[in-house]
Formats: C-alpha cells, sequence, structure tokens
C-alpha cells in the first residue's frame, strides 16, 4: 500500500492504458479520479475499483475544455480533499476513413487543432490546475503520456503528423515542468510507449499488419496496459524519488536512445 491516503487524477481512466493505471494506484492504496470523456467506462471502471475495496469517483470530462478540467480538480478536491498524483493519459491518433495513416498534406485544420488539444494542450490544463495544489503541499508526481513517435517521429503507418508532433511537446512539456518544480518537491516524468495491445488505438489495424509490427519490436511483441501501468506507477512511487525530467521507454526495445 506505498500509495495509501494519496489521491490520483488520471484522464482516459475508462478504458486501455488508463484503465491499468487506475486499478494499479487503487491496489497500491490510493483514491482514484477517472476521467474519461465515455462516462460508462469510467464508472465501469471505478466499480472494478470499489468492488476491490478501493475508493474512486467517475467523472465525465472532455479534456479539451479547460472549464471541464478545472471542474475535475474541483470535484476530486470536494470528494478526496487532495491531489497527490496526476496521470495525463489521454491521448487520440487520428486515422483515415479506412483506418490507416493520414499522409501530412491530407491533414486537416480540424484533425490538427482536435489532435493538438486533446494530446498536448488538455497536458497544459491538467498541470495548471493541480500545480496549485501541489505545491500548497509542497509534494506532488505528475506523468504525462509521450509516445515513442514523439522521439522519432511517425513512420507513415497508422502514426501521423500532429500525434507525433503533440507527443514531442509533451516530452518538452516534461522537462520544462520537472525544472520548474523541482524546489517544489513536485516530480514531473512523462512514459513513452511504443505499440500496446488491447487500446482502441491498435483496434482498427488489422490483426496482420499488428503481427507484421510487432515483428520489428526487439521483444517480438506489444506491450499490454498493465506493463505501462507498471511504468507509471514506478514514476509515482516511492521508488522514483530522486527522478524527475525522465522520459521512459517502455516500449520492448522500439526505440532505444
Ligand atoms: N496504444 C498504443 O499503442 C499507444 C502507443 C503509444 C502511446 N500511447 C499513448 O498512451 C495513452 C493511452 O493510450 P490508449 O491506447 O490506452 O488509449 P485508448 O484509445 O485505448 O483510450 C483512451 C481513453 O481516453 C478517452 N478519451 C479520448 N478522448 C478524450 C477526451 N477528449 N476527453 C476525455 N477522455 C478522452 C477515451 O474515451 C478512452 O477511454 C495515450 O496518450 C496514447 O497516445 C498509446
Amino acid at each position: 500500500m506505498e500509495l495509501k491516503d494519496e489521491v490520483a487524477i488520471v484522464t482516459g481512466g475508462g478504458f486501455g492504458i488508463g484503465e491499468a493505471v487506475c486499478l494499479k494506484l487503487a491496489a497500491a492504496g490510493a483514491a482514484v479520479g477517472i476521467a474519461d470523456i465515455n462516462i460508462k467506462n469510467a464508472e465501469r471502471v471505478a466499480g472494478l475499483v470499489t468492488t476491490a475495496g478501493g475508493r474512486a469517483l467517475a467523472m465525465k470530462v472532455d479534456v479539451m475544455s479547460s472549464a471541464e478540467i478545472k471542474n475535475m480538480v474541483q470535484q476530486v478536491m470536494d470528494t478526496f480533499g487532495r491531489v497527490d498524483i496526476l496521470v495525463n493519459n489521454v491521448g487520440v491518433s487520428p486515422k483515415g476513413p479506412k483506418g490507416e495513416g493520414l499522409r501530412t498534406w491530407l491533414i486537416s485544420d480540424e484533425e490538427w487543432d482536435f489532435t493538438m488539444r486533446v494530446n498536448l494542450t488538455s497536458a497544459f490544463y491538467c498541470c495548471r490546475e493541480v500545480i496549485p495544489h501541489m505545491m500548497s503541499r509542497k509534494s506532488g508526481k505528475i506523468v504525462l503520456m509521450s509516445s515513442s513517435v514523439g522521439k522519432q517521429g511517425a513512420g507513415g503507418g497508422t502514426a501521423i503528423a500532429p500525434y507525433g508532433a503533440s507527443k514531442a511537446g509533451v516530452i518538452n512539456l516534461t522537462f520544462t515542468l520537472a525544472r520548474e518544480l523541482a524546489s517544489q518537491n513536485i516530480r514531473v516524468n512523462s512514459v513513452s510507449p511504443g505499440l500496446v495491445e488491447g487500446t482502441m488505438m491498435r483496434a482498427s489495424a488489422s490483426p496482420e499488419s499488428n503481427e507484421r509490427a510487432a515483428q520489428k519490436i526487439p521483444l517480438k511483441r506489444f506491450g499490454k496496459p498493465a506493463e505501462l501501468a507498471e511504468a507509471i506507477y514506478f514514476l509515482v512511487s516511492p521508488a522514483s524519488s530522486y527522478i524527475t525530467g525522465e522520459i521512459l521507454d517502455c516500449n520492448g526495445g522500439m526505440v532505444m536512445d
């Protein structure tokens, strides 16, 4: 119970990696605010947490709205009285009509703006709201979700330019926040997944293309949401107390830098 009495907010917590993070943090003793645009899934995950004896609050939140994020943090403060951990896990990767990646010159203004707002601007909005609460306690842990694409660029498969650019932005935001907040005992890190099974993001790809992609990974398989949750848990647990400004690769060796 290393996170006993702590309170976490997980965005996009209703499915995929976010769901696994909620279950992991709750199992470690944290109360979890589960924010998702899909309230049914957030409630489902909250049900799993409470059935296992944990504390959870499901919230319908569209992370594109700064007002909804402000309200999300207030709800968590009203319910649990503090915020120790933020995992801004939410992320989207728009696809073409047949689920394929989009070439940069075919991307619309709307697709570009949408991806930036969900993946990068949401991180800014969430951090802006939780940081004052963390500063008042001189303690906090923030994990932002990046991607191997944020380091290497899009490969022309399902990954596309605004996705990679937004994830590179997340990496840079992590560095800046880590420097700004170190004196406040607030650690800011990022996790960089490669390809993760059982997520909405992989659902549109065919089994054959998923298998081809898996064979290019040194560990020859996709990651599991629970494996990403372990990496995130490490970054919010006392085991990482001397780590800030780190971009933790969790990708089976897909990216080595
Ligand atoms: N799955 C992968 O292979 C992969 C690879 C690299 C990075 N990532 C990153 O990991 C994170 C989680 O990915 P995942 O694959 O588990 O995602 P997913 O698509 O399986 O789930 C995302 C969750 O976010 C929610 N969501 C989407 N838009 C939202 C919005 N505007 N407001 C609130 N909630 C919203 C969805 O309802 C869903 O519950 C993302 O940041 C993603 O970019 C995933």
